[in-house]
């Protein structure tokens, strides 16, 4: 029996095709996507279309957990936040504790918490003058970017670099720690 993952979006979901890739050439192994779920109109949705996944849009706000608990099939492994900007309730992270993770765009736990995502991370990056960030697959907890970390990946950043570049690097070194990390926790890495 393949793997069940579900995975939440909320924009471009490159991270998205990134798996869908990986899922086909084997390097994430046994496995399927069962269900994309997004909380807004996104581009992500089309790529879930063209590869034949079923497709949900839940619109954010306080019942999306519940709306989402409700149509995620119980056999679910794991449950794969790509790019996806909803904060989860702590009912959801606790009933479904350890089989959550999400992508964040920095080496955690610098530039992690509320209001940190997407490109407010690489400015704030470039705004701290690091000559070096990355990428971090982690647990999802209630407390936002704060759960146990899997995998992180680092990139250099050149003072000329700007928050596109380093944007632009981080999303590269995304789309290859984010099939390890999913592939090391199918096969039985953590509970
Ligand atoms: C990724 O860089 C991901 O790390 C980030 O959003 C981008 C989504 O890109 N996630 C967060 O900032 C969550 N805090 P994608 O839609 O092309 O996969």
């Amino acid at each position: 029996m393949k793997k069940k993952i579900v995975v939440l979006i909320s924009g471009s979901g490159s991270n998205l095709q990134r798996i869908i890739e990986a899922i086909s050439n084997q390097e994430i192994q046994n496995a399927e996507i069962s269900m994309v779920i997004a909380d807004r109109e996104c581009y992500g949705a089309k790529r879930a279309e063209s590869a034949g996944i079923p497709f949900h849009k839940i619109k954010r706000g306080t019942d999306f957990c519940s709306q989402l608990e409700a149509c995620l099939p119980p056999d679910t492994a794991l449950i794969v936040l790509a790019g996806f900007l909803s904060l989860l309730s702590s009912d959801f992270c606790y009933n479904w504790r350890g089989k959550i993770i999400n992508i964040h765009p920095s080496l955690l736990p610098k530039f992690g918490g509320k209001g940190m995502w997407g490109m407010h991370v690489h400015e704030a990056v470039k705004a701290a003058g690091d000559l070096e960030t990355g990428a971090t697959v982690h647990f999802v907890t209630p407390e936002v970017d704060a759960g146990e970390i899997i995998l992180q990946g680092k990139v250099v950043v050149q003072p000329s670099d700007t928050p596109e570049d380093i944007a632009h690097k981080v999303h590269g070194v995304e789309y290859e720690i984010f099939p390890k990390a999913i592939e090391k926790l199918l096969k039985g890495w953590k509970e």
